[in-house]
Protein backbone atom coordinates (compact mmCIF):
# COMPACT_ATOMS: atom_id res chain seq x y z
CA UNK A 1 0.00 0.00 0.00
CA UNK A 2 2.70 2.36 0.90
CA UNK A 3 5.11 1.63 -1.67
CA UNK A 4 2.31 2.78 -4.06
CA UNK A 5 1.53 5.65 -2.64
CA UNK A 6 5.12 6.73 -2.48
CA UNK A 7 5.82 5.70 -6.18
CA UNK A 8 2.19 7.29 -7.41
CA UNK A 9 3.86 10.52 -5.80
CA UNK A 10 7.23 10.09 -7.89
CA UNK A 11 4.99 9.46 -10.60
CA UNK A 12 3.29 12.58 -9.82
CA UNK A 13 6.21 14.70 -9.42
CA UNK A 14 8.69 12.93 -12.57
CA UNK A 15 8.04 16.41 -15.31
CA UNK A 16 8.79 18.02 -12.19
CA UNK A 17 12.20 16.32 -11.60
CA UNK A 18 12.69 16.13 -15.82
CA UNK A 19 12.09 19.73 -16.31
CA UNK A 20 14.51 20.50 -13.55
CA UNK A 21 16.99 18.17 -15.12
CA UNK A 22 16.12 19.48 -18.07
CA UNK A 23 17.02 23.48 -16.95
CA UNK A 24 20.39 22.48 -15.31
CA UNK A 25 21.37 21.02 -18.45
CA UNK A 26 20.83 23.90 -20.39
CA UNK A 27 22.07 26.15 -17.66
CA UNK A 28 25.09 23.90 -17.69
CA UNK A 29 25.50 24.11 -21.37
CA UNK A 30 25.24 27.98 -21.41
CA UNK A 31 28.22 28.21 -18.91
CA UNK A 32 30.22 26.27 -21.49
CA UNK A 33 29.89 22.51 -21.01
CA UNK A 34 32.39 20.13 -19.56
CA UNK A 35 35.38 21.93 -21.23
CA UNK A 36 35.82 24.27 -18.62
CA UNK A 37 36.25 21.81 -16.04
CA UNK A 38 38.98 19.90 -18.44
CA UNK A 39 42.21 21.35 -17.44
CA UNK A 40 45.16 20.80 -19.75
CA UNK A 41 47.54 19.72 -17.19
CA UNK A 42 49.58 17.67 -19.80
CA UNK A 43 49.68 20.03 -22.38
CA UNK A 44 53.50 20.90 -23.49
CA UNK A 45 53.32 23.38 -25.95
CA UNK A 46 55.63 26.26 -25.62
CA UNK A 47 55.49 29.84 -26.44
CA UNK A 48 58.01 32.65 -28.04
CA UNK A 49 60.05 34.31 -25.69
CA UNK A 50 61.65 36.73 -28.15
CA UNK A 51 62.68 40.35 -26.26
CA UNK A 52 58.83 41.78 -28.60
CA UNK A 53 56.97 39.09 -26.75
CA UNK A 54 58.25 39.49 -23.80
CA UNK A 55 57.68 43.51 -23.87
CA UNK A 56 54.38 43.20 -24.95
CA UNK A 57 53.96 41.22 -22.41
CA UNK A 58 55.18 43.41 -19.56
CA UNK A 59 53.04 46.11 -21.10
CA UNK A 60 49.98 43.57 -20.73
CA UNK A 61 50.42 42.79 -17.60
CA UNK A 62 50.69 46.76 -16.05
CA UNK A 63 47.14 46.93 -18.17
CA UNK A 64 45.78 43.89 -16.35
CA UNK A 65 47.19 45.44 -13.10
CA UNK A 66 47.95 42.09 -12.19
CA UNK A 67 50.03 43.22 -9.83
CA UNK A 68 47.30 45.16 -7.67
CA UNK A 69 46.05 41.94 -7.01
CA UNK A 70 48.67 39.69 -6.91
CA UNK A 71 51.07 41.75 -4.82
CA UNK A 72 50.93 43.03 -1.17
CA UNK A 73 51.51 46.36 -0.08
CA UNK A 74 55.65 46.01 0.37
CA UNK A 75 55.53 41.98 -0.66
CA UNK A 76 57.51 40.01 -3.01
CA UNK A 77 56.01 40.69 -6.70
CA UNK A 78 53.07 38.52 -7.70
CA UNK A 79 53.96 36.21 -4.91
CA UNK A 80 50.09 36.54 -3.89
CA UNK A 81 48.16 36.92 -0.82
CA UNK A 82 46.18 39.97 -1.09
CA UNK A 83 42.86 40.32 0.96
CA UNK A 84 39.34 40.38 -0.83
CA UNK A 85 36.48 41.03 1.03
CA UNK A 86 33.07 39.88 -0.13
CA UNK A 87 29.98 39.17 1.88
CA UNK A 88 30.81 35.70 1.37
CA UNK A 89 34.23 36.03 3.42
CA UNK A 90 37.86 36.40 2.04
CA UNK A 91 39.56 35.19 -0.65
CA UNK A 92 43.43 36.00 -1.09
CA UNK A 93 44.74 36.13 -4.17
CA UNK A 94 47.26 33.29 -5.51
CA UNK A 95 51.36 33.22 -5.88
CA UNK A 96 51.96 33.70 -9.97
CA UNK A 97 55.17 33.80 -9.72
CA UNK A 98 57.45 31.49 -11.60
CA UNK A 99 58.02 29.16 -8.69
CA UNK A 100 56.95 25.25 -9.44
CA UNK A 101 55.46 24.83 -6.18
CA UNK A 102 53.74 27.66 -4.80
CA UNK A 103 53.57 29.92 -8.02
CA UNK A 104 52.46 28.66 -11.69
CA UNK A 105 56.26 27.66 -12.84
CA UNK A 106 55.25 24.13 -13.42
CA UNK A 107 52.22 25.57 -15.79
CA UNK A 108 51.80 24.67 -19.27
CA UNK A 109 51.30 27.33 -22.04
CA UNK A 110 47.60 25.78 -22.31
CA UNK A 111 46.90 25.44 -18.88
CA UNK A 112 47.27 29.44 -18.54
CA UNK A 113 45.69 29.84 -21.05
CA UNK A 114 42.94 27.94 -19.76
CA UNK A 115 42.97 29.82 -16.60
CA UNK A 116 42.37 33.17 -18.21
CA UNK A 117 39.77 32.10 -20.36
CA UNK A 118 37.30 29.60 -18.32
CA UNK A 119 38.31 31.02 -14.25
CA UNK A 120 39.43 27.38 -13.76
CA UNK A 121 42.52 26.12 -12.97
CA UNK A 122 44.19 22.70 -10.80
CA UNK A 123 42.72 24.64 -7.90
CA UNK A 124 38.78 24.09 -9.07
CA UNK A 125 36.99 27.14 -9.98
CA UNK A 126 38.11 30.31 -9.57
CA UNK A 127 36.38 33.43 -8.07
CA UNK A 128 34.89 36.03 -10.47
CA UNK A 129 37.57 38.60 -8.23
CA UNK A 130 39.47 36.87 -10.55
CA UNK A 131 38.20 38.79 -13.89
CA UNK A 132 38.73 36.25 -15.84
CA UNK A 133 35.58 37.11 -17.44
CA UNK A 134 36.87 40.08 -18.76
CA UNK A 135 40.61 38.48 -19.76
CA UNK A 136 38.79 35.90 -21.18
CA UNK A 137 37.95 38.22 -24.38
CA UNK A 138 42.51 38.13 -24.91
CA UNK A 139 43.42 37.11 -28.23
CA UNK A 140 45.89 33.34 -27.97
CA UNK A 141 48.53 35.51 -28.53
CA UNK A 142 48.64 38.31 -25.87
CA UNK A 143 47.73 35.28 -23.57
CA UNK A 144 50.86 33.76 -24.57
CA UNK A 145 52.57 36.94 -24.53
CA UNK A 146 51.53 37.85 -20.66
CA UNK A 147 52.72 34.05 -19.83
CA UNK A 148 56.07 34.05 -21.32
CA UNK A 149 56.57 37.52 -19.05
CA UNK A 150 55.04 36.08 -15.77
CA UNK A 151 57.86 32.81 -16.32
CA UNK A 152 60.72 36.08 -16.27
CA UNK A 153 59.23 36.70 -12.67
CA UNK A 154 61.56 35.61 -9.60
CA UNK A 155 60.35 32.41 -7.95
CA UNK A 156 58.53 33.20 -4.77
CA UNK A 157 57.79 29.70 -2.10
CA UNK A 158 54.91 32.32 -0.53
CA UNK A 159 51.58 30.22 0.10
CA UNK A 160 48.85 33.00 0.30
CA UNK A 161 46.33 32.24 3.38
CA UNK A 162 43.95 30.09 2.91
CA UNK A 163 40.43 31.57 2.09
CA UNK A 164 37.80 32.16 4.67
CA UNK A 165 34.40 31.55 3.19
CA UNK A 166 31.14 30.47 4.33
CA UNK A 167 28.97 27.77 3.36
CA UNK A 168 28.23 27.41 0.46
CA UNK A 169 31.32 29.74 -1.04
CA UNK A 170 33.35 27.67 0.80
CA UNK A 171 33.39 24.69 -1.78
CA UNK A 172 34.52 25.92 -5.10
CA UNK A 173 32.31 23.48 -6.72
CA UNK A 174 29.61 26.01 -5.48
CA UNK A 175 31.02 28.17 -8.25
CA UNK A 176 29.60 25.70 -11.02
CA UNK A 177 26.01 26.53 -9.89
CA UNK A 178 27.33 30.36 -10.11
CA UNK A 179 29.09 30.13 -13.31
CA UNK A 180 25.31 28.04 -14.53
CA UNK A 181 23.30 31.11 -13.12
CA UNK A 182 25.35 34.12 -14.11
CA UNK A 183 28.31 32.87 -16.95
CA UNK A 184 28.09 33.13 -20.27
CA UNK A 185 31.26 32.81 -22.25
CA UNK A 186 29.57 33.54 -25.61
CA UNK A 187 29.89 37.36 -24.05
CA UNK A 188 33.49 37.48 -24.22
CA UNK A 189 33.88 35.42 -27.20
CA UNK A 190 31.52 38.18 -29.42
CA UNK A 191 33.74 40.18 -27.52
CA UNK A 192 37.18 39.26 -28.46
CA UNK A 193 35.57 39.28 -32.28
CA UNK A 194 35.78 42.94 -32.42
CA UNK A 195 38.18 44.47 -34.42
CA UNK A 196 38.05 47.75 -32.43
CA UNK A 197 41.91 48.28 -30.00
CA UNK A 198 39.64 50.71 -27.81
CA UNK A 199 36.81 47.73 -26.85
CA UNK A 200 39.36 45.55 -27.11
CA UNK A 201 41.38 47.00 -24.39
CA UNK A 202 38.17 48.33 -22.19
CA UNK A 203 36.93 44.49 -22.41
CA UNK A 204 39.85 42.43 -21.88
CA UNK A 205 43.33 43.75 -19.99
CA UNK A 206 41.53 46.91 -19.12
CA UNK A 207 38.64 44.98 -17.53
CA UNK A 208 37.08 48.54 -16.62
CA UNK A 209 33.40 46.27 -16.31
CA UNK A 210 34.61 45.00 -13.03
CA UNK A 211 34.27 48.26 -11.63
CA UNK A 212 32.23 50.39 -13.89
CA UNK A 213 29.47 47.72 -14.59
CA UNK A 214 26.15 47.82 -12.51
CA UNK A 215 26.26 44.26 -10.59
CA UNK A 216 23.04 42.32 -10.67
CA UNK A 217 22.59 39.60 -7.93
CA UNK A 218 25.88 37.80 -6.02
CA UNK A 219 28.34 39.67 -8.01
CA UNK A 220 26.95 38.88 -11.26
CA UNK A 221 27.74 41.03 -14.06
CA UNK A 222 24.84 41.25 -16.44
CA UNK A 223 25.01 43.05 -20.02
CA UNK A 224 22.85 45.12 -19.64
CA UNK A 225 24.45 46.64 -16.61
CA UNK A 226 27.54 47.04 -19.26
CA UNK A 227 29.62 50.45 -17.92
CA UNK A 228 26.62 51.78 -16.94
CA UNK A 229 28.08 52.67 -13.27
CA UNK A 230 27.93 51.17 -10.10
CA UNK A 231 29.59 50.98 -6.09
CA UNK A 232 32.23 48.50 -5.90
CA UNK A 233 31.58 45.21 -4.04
CA UNK A 234 32.33 45.93 -0.34
CA UNK A 235 34.44 48.83 -0.26
CA UNK A 236 30.95 51.11 -1.60
CA UNK A 237 33.25 53.74 -3.65
CA UNK A 238 30.92 54.23 -6.93
CA UNK A 239 32.42 54.16 -9.87
CA UNK A 240 30.75 56.21 -12.71
CA UNK A 241 29.07 55.03 -15.68
CA UNK A 242 31.53 55.35 -18.79
CA UNK A 243 29.70 56.24 -22.17
CA UNK A 244 28.95 58.83 -24.17
CA UNK A 245 26.73 60.72 -22.02
CA UNK A 246 28.48 60.77 -18.82
CA UNK A 247 31.56 61.40 -20.61
CA UNK A 248 30.11 64.42 -22.57
CA UNK A 249 32.15 66.55 -20.79
CA UNK A 250 35.15 65.64 -22.04
CA UNK A 251 36.91 65.84 -25.54
CA UNK A 252 38.69 62.40 -26.76
CA UNK A 253 41.95 64.24 -26.30
CA UNK A 254 41.10 65.76 -22.58
CA UNK A 255 39.84 61.52 -21.66
CA UNK A 256 42.63 60.26 -23.30
CA UNK A 257 44.92 62.89 -21.19
CA UNK A 258 43.14 61.51 -18.12
CA UNK A 259 43.67 57.87 -18.47
CA UNK A 260 47.95 58.52 -18.75
CA UNK A 261 48.02 61.61 -16.39
CA UNK A 262 45.10 61.17 -13.57
CA UNK A 263 44.42 64.86 -14.48
CA UNK A 264 41.82 66.97 -16.90
CA UNK A 265 40.32 70.42 -16.72
CA UNK A 266 36.39 68.20 -15.59
CA UNK A 267 37.87 66.40 -12.61
CA UNK A 268 41.30 64.30 -11.21
CA UNK A 269 41.44 61.46 -10.31
CA UNK A 270 41.20 60.10 -6.42
CA UNK A 271 40.10 56.42 -4.32
CA UNK A 272 40.32 52.93 -6.44
CA UNK A 273 40.70 54.85 -9.69
CA UNK A 274 43.73 57.17 -8.36
CA UNK A 275 45.15 53.25 -8.30
CA UNK A 276 44.11 51.89 -11.32
CA UNK A 277 45.72 55.00 -13.00
CA UNK A 278 48.97 55.37 -10.53
CA UNK A 279 49.60 51.21 -11.07
CA UNK A 280 48.28 50.62 -14.80
CA UNK A 281 47.10 53.40 -17.07
CA UNK A 282 49.70 55.50 -16.69
CA UNK A 283 52.12 53.12 -18.58
CA UNK A 284 49.25 53.46 -21.22
CA UNK A 285 50.47 54.43 -24.95
CA UNK A 286 49.00 57.47 -26.31
CA UNK A 287 47.63 55.44 -29.30
CA UNK A 288 46.30 53.41 -26.90
CA UNK A 289 44.83 55.66 -24.36
CA UNK A 290 43.24 57.60 -27.44
CA UNK A 291 41.25 54.57 -28.51
CA UNK A 292 40.02 53.92 -25.47
CA UNK A 293 38.77 57.35 -24.75
CA UNK A 294 37.15 57.38 -28.59
CA UNK A 295 35.85 53.74 -27.65
CA UNK A 296 34.23 55.19 -24.05
CA UNK A 297 32.70 58.20 -26.02
CA UNK A 298 30.91 55.62 -28.76
CA UNK A 299 29.15 53.68 -25.76
CA UNK A 300 25.31 54.05 -25.71
CA UNK A 301 23.99 54.91 -22.48
CA UNK A 302 22.02 52.31 -20.21
CA UNK A 303 19.18 53.10 -18.03
CA UNK A 304 20.52 55.15 -15.02
CA UNK A 305 20.10 52.70 -11.72
CA UNK A 306 18.98 54.25 -8.72
CA UNK A 307 21.32 53.85 -5.60
CA UNK A 308 19.39 52.55 -2.39
CA UNK A 309 21.55 54.55 -0.06
CA UNK A 310 20.48 58.15 -1.35
CA UNK A 311 16.73 57.14 -2.09
CA UNK A 312 14.86 57.97 1.22
CA UNK A 313 13.92 61.95 -0.24
CA UNK A 314 12.78 63.82 2.70
CA UNK A 315 12.74 67.40 3.00
CA UNK A 316 16.38 68.90 3.71
CA UNK A 317 16.67 70.17 7.03
CA UNK A 318 20.20 71.04 7.65
CA UNK A 319 20.51 72.34 10.88
CA UNK A 320 23.46 74.10 9.93
CA UNK A 321 23.83 76.44 6.58
CA UNK A 322 25.61 74.62 3.79
CA UNK A 323 26.16 77.36 1.63
CA UNK A 324 28.00 78.93 4.22
CA UNK A 325 30.62 76.02 5.58
CA UNK A 326 31.14 75.97 1.62
CA UNK A 327 32.17 79.58 1.63
CA UNK A 328 34.25 79.24 4.54
CA UNK A 329 35.90 75.67 3.99
CA UNK A 330 35.91 74.78 0.21
CA UNK A 331 35.52 78.20 -1.74
CA UNK A 332 39.32 78.69 -1.03
CA UNK A 333 40.16 75.89 -3.71
CA UNK A 334 36.92 75.12 -5.87
CA UNK A 335 36.26 78.62 -6.41
CA UNK A 336 32.70 80.35 -5.58
CA UNK A 337 30.50 78.51 -7.48
CA UNK A 338 31.97 75.21 -7.68
CA UNK A 339 34.47 76.27 -11.21
CA UNK A 340 37.19 74.77 -9.58
CA UNK A 341 41.19 76.60 -10.38
CA UNK A 342 42.58 75.12 -13.65
CA UNK A 343 45.48 72.80 -13.41
CA UNK A 344 45.34 72.64 -9.32
CA UNK A 345 41.96 72.29 -8.32
CA UNK A 346 38.97 70.70 -9.97
CA UNK A 347 35.45 71.96 -10.73
CA UNK A 348 32.53 70.30 -8.65
CA UNK A 349 29.85 71.34 -11.09
CA UNK A 350 29.21 68.32 -12.66
CA UNK A 351 31.59 66.93 -11.16
CA UNK A 352 30.91 63.04 -10.68
CA UNK A 353 31.31 63.43 -6.99
CA UNK A 354 28.50 66.23 -7.01
CA UNK A 355 25.95 64.42 -9.24
CA UNK A 356 26.07 60.56 -9.42
CA UNK A 357 22.91 58.86 -7.32
CA UNK A 358 25.41 57.45 -4.82
CA UNK A 359 26.85 59.77 -1.72
CA UNK A 360 29.57 58.14 -1.06
CA UNK A 361 32.76 59.32 -2.96
CA UNK A 362 31.81 63.10 -1.76
CA UNK A 363 31.21 62.41 1.93
CA UNK A 364 35.22 60.20 1.75
CA UNK A 365 36.30 63.08 0.04
CA UNK A 366 35.34 65.40 2.31
CA UNK A 367 35.78 63.02 5.45
CA UNK A 368 39.80 61.73 4.66
CA UNK A 369 41.00 63.70 1.76
CA UNK A 370 42.41 62.64 -1.17
CA UNK A 371 45.31 63.21 -3.47
CA UNK A 372 45.08 62.36 -7.60
CA UNK A 373 47.95 59.86 -8.84
CA UNK A 374 51.63 61.22 -9.23
CA UNK A 375 52.25 60.24 -13.38
CA UNK A 376 54.38 61.37 -15.49
CA UNK A 377 51.56 63.81 -17.18
CA UNK A 378 51.26 65.18 -13.88
CA UNK A 379 54.46 64.82 -11.25
CA UNK A 380 53.17 67.02 -8.55
CA UNK A 381 49.35 66.77 -8.03
CA UNK A 382 47.33 68.61 -5.24
CA UNK A 383 45.77 67.44 -2.90
CA UNK A 384 42.83 67.68 -0.59
CA UNK A 385 43.26 67.82 3.23
CA UNK A 386 40.49 65.74 5.28
CA UNK A 387 37.87 67.48 7.09
CA UNK A 388 36.89 64.62 9.70
CA UNK A 389 38.61 66.44 12.17
CA UNK A 390 37.78 69.61 11.73
CA UNK A 391 34.06 69.44 10.95
CA UNK A 392 31.06 68.59 12.47
CA UNK A 393 29.00 65.20 11.07
CA UNK A 394 25.95 68.08 10.84
CA UNK A 395 28.66 70.41 9.23
CA UNK A 396 29.71 67.78 6.96
CA UNK A 397 26.38 66.57 6.13
CA UNK A 398 25.24 70.15 5.08
CA UNK A 399 28.00 70.75 2.75
CA UNK A 400 28.32 67.84 1.21
CA UNK A 401 24.31 68.34 0.38
CA UNK A 402 24.71 71.74 -0.73
CA UNK A 403 27.47 70.52 -3.54
CA UNK A 404 24.87 67.74 -4.66
CA UNK A 405 21.66 70.05 -4.59
CA UNK A 406 21.50 69.60 -8.06
CA UNK A 407 21.76 65.35 -7.65
CA UNK A 408 19.51 62.95 -8.95
CA UNK A 409 18.04 62.69 -6.21
CA UNK A 410 19.23 65.61 -4.71
CA UNK A 411 21.44 64.68 -1.24
CA UNK A 412 19.72 64.83 1.87
CA UNK A 413 22.01 62.82 4.57
CA UNK A 414 21.64 63.29 8.08
CA UNK A 415 24.49 63.78 10.31
CA UNK A 416 24.01 60.19 11.49
CA UNK A 417 24.42 58.59 8.64
CA UNK A 418 27.84 60.92 7.80
CA UNK A 419 28.62 58.97 11.53
CA UNK A 420 27.88 55.68 10.14
CA UNK A 421 30.43 56.14 6.89
CA UNK A 422 33.24 57.28 9.22
CA UNK A 423 35.96 54.36 9.64
CA UNK A 424 33.86 52.88 6.27
CA UNK A 425 36.91 50.22 4.93
CA UNK A 426 39.53 52.00 3.00
CA UNK A 427 42.20 50.17 0.81
C1 LIG B 1 40.90 42.46 -9.22
C2 LIG B 1 41.97 41.62 -8.75
C3 LIG B 1 42.75 40.78 -9.73
C4 LIG B 1 43.37 41.19 -10.89
C5 LIG B 1 43.35 42.56 -11.52
C6 LIG B 1 44.08 40.04 -11.37
N1 LIG B 1 43.89 38.95 -10.55
FE1 LIG B 1 44.61 37.09 -10.83
N2 LIG B 1 43.50 36.44 -9.26
C7 LIG B 1 42.88 37.25 -8.34
C8 LIG B 1 42.36 36.44 -7.25
C9 LIG B 1 41.63 36.94 -6.02
C10 LIG B 1 42.70 35.11 -7.57
C11 LIG B 1 42.35 33.86 -6.75
C12 LIG B 1 41.02 33.35 -7.20
C13 LIG B 1 40.62 32.07 -6.51
O1 LIG B 1 41.34 31.60 -5.61
O2 LIG B 1 39.59 31.49 -6.89
C14 LIG B 1 43.41 35.15 -8.84
C15 LIG B 1 43.87 34.01 -9.51
C16 LIG B 1 44.66 34.06 -10.65
C17 LIG B 1 45.15 32.88 -11.32
C18 LIG B 1 44.89 31.43 -10.93
C19 LIG B 1 46.04 30.95 -10.11
C20 LIG B 1 45.89 29.55 -9.57
O3 LIG B 1 46.81 29.09 -8.88
O4 LIG B 1 44.88 28.89 -9.83
C21 LIG B 1 45.93 33.34 -12.37
C22 LIG B 1 46.68 32.47 -13.37
C23 LIG B 1 45.89 34.78 -12.33
N3 LIG B 1 45.10 35.18 -11.28
C24 LIG B 1 46.57 35.57 -13.22
C25 LIG B 1 46.36 36.96 -13.31
C26 LIG B 1 46.96 37.78 -14.33
C27 LIG B 1 47.93 37.30 -15.39
C28 LIG B 1 46.49 39.04 -14.14
C29 LIG B 1 46.75 40.29 -14.96
C30 LIG B 1 46.59 40.17 -16.39
C31 LIG B 1 45.60 38.99 -12.99
N4 LIG B 1 45.57 37.72 -12.50
C32 LIG B 1 44.87 40.07 -12.51
C33 LIG B 1 42.70 38.61 -8.45
C34 LIG B 1 43.09 39.38 -9.53
C1 LIG C 1 39.24 49.19 -9.19
C2 LIG C 1 38.07 49.78 -9.79
C3 LIG C 1 38.23 50.52 -11.11
C4 LIG C 1 38.76 50.05 -12.29
C5 LIG C 1 39.37 48.70 -12.58
C6 LIG C 1 38.60 51.13 -13.24
N1 LIG C 1 38.01 52.21 -12.65
FE1 LIG C 1 37.63 54.02 -13.52
N2 LIG C 1 36.90 54.76 -11.77
C7 LIG C 1 36.73 54.02 -10.61
C8 LIG C 1 36.14 54.87 -9.59
C9 LIG C 1 35.80 54.45 -8.16
C10 LIG C 1 35.95 56.15 -10.17
C11 LIG C 1 35.38 57.40 -9.47
C12 LIG C 1 36.49 58.19 -8.81
C13 LIG C 1 37.16 59.17 -9.73
O1 LIG C 1 36.46 59.83 -10.54
O2 LIG C 1 38.39 59.27 -9.67
C14 LIG C 1 36.45 56.04 -11.55
C15 LIG C 1 36.45 57.10 -12.47
C16 LIG C 1 36.79 56.95 -13.81
C17 LIG C 1 36.67 58.01 -14.79
C18 LIG C 1 36.18 59.44 -14.54
C19 LIG C 1 34.78 59.55 -15.09
C20 LIG C 1 34.16 60.90 -14.95
O3 LIG C 1 33.11 61.10 -15.58
O4 LIG C 1 34.69 61.74 -14.22
C21 LIG C 1 37.07 57.49 -16.01
C22 LIG C 1 37.12 58.19 -17.34
C23 LIG C 1 37.43 56.10 -15.77
N3 LIG C 1 37.25 55.80 -14.43
C24 LIG C 1 37.87 55.22 -16.76
C25 LIG C 1 38.27 53.91 -16.53
C26 LIG C 1 38.76 53.02 -17.56
C27 LIG C 1 38.87 53.36 -19.03
C28 LIG C 1 39.07 51.84 -16.94
C29 LIG C 1 39.66 50.59 -17.56
C30 LIG C 1 40.86 50.75 -18.34
C31 LIG C 1 38.78 52.00 -15.52
N4 LIG C 1 38.28 53.26 -15.31
C32 LIG C 1 38.99 51.02 -14.57
C33 LIG C 1 37.09 52.70 -10.41
C34 LIG C 1 37.75 51.89 -11.35
C1 LIG D 1 43.32 72.81 -0.21
C2 LIG D 1 42.41 72.76 -1.32
C3 LIG D 1 41.08 72.06 -1.12
C4 LIG D 1 40.09 72.32 -0.20
C5 LIG D 1 40.11 73.32 0.94
C6 LIG D 1 38.98 71.44 -0.54
N1 LIG D 1 39.31 70.67 -1.62
FE1 LIG D 1 38.08 69.35 -2.54
N2 LIG D 1 39.59 68.82 -3.80
C7 LIG D 1 40.87 69.37 -3.80
C8 LIG D 1 41.70 68.62 -4.71
C9 LIG D 1 43.17 68.85 -5.02
C10 LIG D 1 40.88 67.61 -5.26
C11 LIG D 1 41.30 66.50 -6.23
C12 LIG D 1 41.71 65.32 -5.38
C13 LIG D 1 42.02 64.07 -6.15
O1 LIG D 1 41.81 64.02 -7.35
O2 LIG D 1 42.48 63.11 -5.51
C14 LIG D 1 39.56 67.79 -4.69
C15 LIG D 1 38.45 67.02 -5.03
C16 LIG D 1 37.17 67.24 -4.55
C17 LIG D 1 35.99 66.57 -5.04
C18 LIG D 1 35.94 65.59 -6.21
C19 LIG D 1 35.76 66.35 -7.50
C20 LIG D 1 35.66 65.44 -8.69
O3 LIG D 1 36.38 65.68 -9.68
O4 LIG D 1 34.88 64.50 -8.67
C21 LIG D 1 34.95 67.01 -4.27
C22 LIG D 1 33.49 66.58 -4.39
C23 LIG D 1 35.48 67.95 -3.32
N3 LIG D 1 36.84 68.07 -3.53
C24 LIG D 1 34.73 68.61 -2.37
C25 LIG D 1 35.25 69.50 -1.42
C26 LIG D 1 34.47 70.09 -0.38
C27 LIG D 1 32.99 69.87 -0.14
C28 LIG D 1 35.34 70.85 0.35
C29 LIG D 1 35.05 71.64 1.60
C30 LIG D 1 34.51 70.88 2.72
C31 LIG D 1 36.65 70.76 -0.27
N4 LIG D 1 36.54 69.91 -1.35
C32 LIG D 1 37.78 71.42 0.16
C33 LIG D 1 41.27 70.44 -3.04
C34 LIG D 1 40.58 71.01 -2.00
Amino acid sequence: MIVRRVSIVLLALLPVLLAAVAVAAVLFARQGGFAPYRVPRDSTRTVATDGATLARGEYLVRLGDCAACHTTRGGVAFAGGVPFRTSYGTIFSTNITSDPTHGIGDWSADEFAHAMRHGVSRLGPLFPVFPYEQFATLTDTDIDAIYAWLRTVAPSDSAPPANRLDFPASSRDAMIGWRMLYYRPSIATTAAASTDRGQYLVDGAGHCASCHSARGDRYSLPPEGYLAGGSLPVNGWYAPPLDSESLARFSVAELADYLRAGTSPHGTAYGPMAQVIYGSLSALEASDATAIADYLKRVSPRAPKKSASDGIATASNDSVNGAEVYKRTCADCHGDDGEGKAGRYPPLANSIAATAPDPINAVRLVLYGAMAPTTPGNPRPYSMPPFVQQLTSAEIAAVVNYIRRDATPPSRLTPDEIESMHGIVLE
